[in-house]
């Protein structure tokens, strides 16, 4: 039987972010309205205001999108910062969740939990099996502690809490900061100041053959809520797209959204980071989700919506 999430009260924690935007359109689909609450009113990282929010909501469902998130650079500038938010968050919320009798809680990891070194594609059993990419250790270690906190209370209370690790993720709402972004979102702000300065050339780090898989936001959402539905496991579970594509093809298909018709070219001094990564996705497969948005038509829209926020 899927678990009910029609006449549950739903908390999507973290409902301005990427994840949690695309959560909130698509229950507003299904006429479901979840509670939602804005880090000005309650900062997840502290816990008497957590607790005291779980007592008055009491949420039936949680899914735990909040999270202290960014790219490379921000992840090795303030570890500390992104150890200890994520731990914070995800420790008040759990431990409330269990305090308050919440049904089911659904975490949200990433694929950098699984060792730098993991064979490819990532199985979820490879979890601690090796060393993690020092780049991002801090929000790592946090992920993973969060992971061991829904496996434990699990265990030891009989918690429904399970969690889910998504692959890289684009779409609408992600973060445009020169400072702190991902992939696309990088490539995407780099692609347009390119175009409006009328530059020729564009150099990207690398030698351009990495592989990466990126799964578009709109469909983590419908994983995610057939995971809730169907999915009561202590193992994580991953959603990616299974589409791997190279960075220099990415850089192409960019180029073509965008207009540009300068040059690309790699600069393979510069690092390339890990040569593939990619998740197996059989377990959510076999509960019967798989992605529907093509890169590019997906790209397409994350562009028009970055051209709408500038
Ligand atoms: N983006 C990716 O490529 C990716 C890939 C794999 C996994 N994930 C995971 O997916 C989840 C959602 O990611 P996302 O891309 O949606 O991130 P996001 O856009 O940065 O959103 C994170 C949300 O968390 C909220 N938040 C952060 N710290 C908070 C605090 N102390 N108190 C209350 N709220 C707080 C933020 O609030 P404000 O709006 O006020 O800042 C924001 O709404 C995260 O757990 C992330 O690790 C993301």
């Amino acid at each position: 039987m899927p678990h009910d999430l029609k006449h549950k009260r739903i908390w999507v924690a973290g409902h301005n972010g990427m994840v949690g935007s695309s959560l909130m359109r698509r229950f507003a689909k299904d006429h479901i309205k979840p509670l939602t609450v804005d880090r000005a009113s309650l900062d997840l990282r502290n816990s008497a205001d957590v607790d005291q929010w779980m007592s008055i909501h009491r949420p039936e469902i949680i899914i735990l999108c909040a999270a202290k998130v960014g790219g490379i650079g921000a992840n090795s500038t303030y570890p500390a910062d992104f150890l200890y938010d994520n731990l914070m968050i995800e420790a008040n919320v759990i431990h409330a969740a269990h305090k308050y009798d919440v049904e089911k809680l659904l975490l949200l990891g990433s694929s950098c939990i699984y060792p730098k070194l993991a064979e490819q594609p990532i199985k979820e059993d490879a979890l601690l099996s090796g060393y993690l990419e020092p780049t991002n250790e801090a929000y790592a270690i946090a992920k993973i502690a969060g992971i061991k906190m829904c496996q434990m209370y699990r265990r030891q209370y009989g918690c429904n809490f399970i969690s889910a690790m998504p692959c890289n993720l684009y779409g609408i709402g992600d973060t445009y900061d020169p400072e702190n972004s991902h992939v696309i979102p990088a490539m995407i702000m780099k692609f347009e100041d390119a175009k409006r300065q009328g530059k020729s050339h564009i150099e990207f780090w690398g030698t351009g053959t990495p592989l990466r898989e990126f799964l578009n936001v709109d469909d983590l959402t419908e994983g995610l809520i057939c995971i809730l539905e169907h999915y009561n496991e202590e193992m994580p579970i991953n959603v990616g797209s299974g589409q791997e594509i190279n960075m220099s093809d990415l850089a192409h298909m960019m180029a073509d959204i965008s207009g540009f018709k300068g040059e690309i070219t790699f600069n393979s001094k510069k690092p390339d980071g890990t040569p593939r990564k990619v998740l197996n996705n059989c377990k959510v497969n076999n509960l019967g989700w798989f992605p529907k948005i093509e890169l590019k038509e997906g790209l397409e829209v994350a562009y028009k919506d970055y051209l709408t926020r500038i």
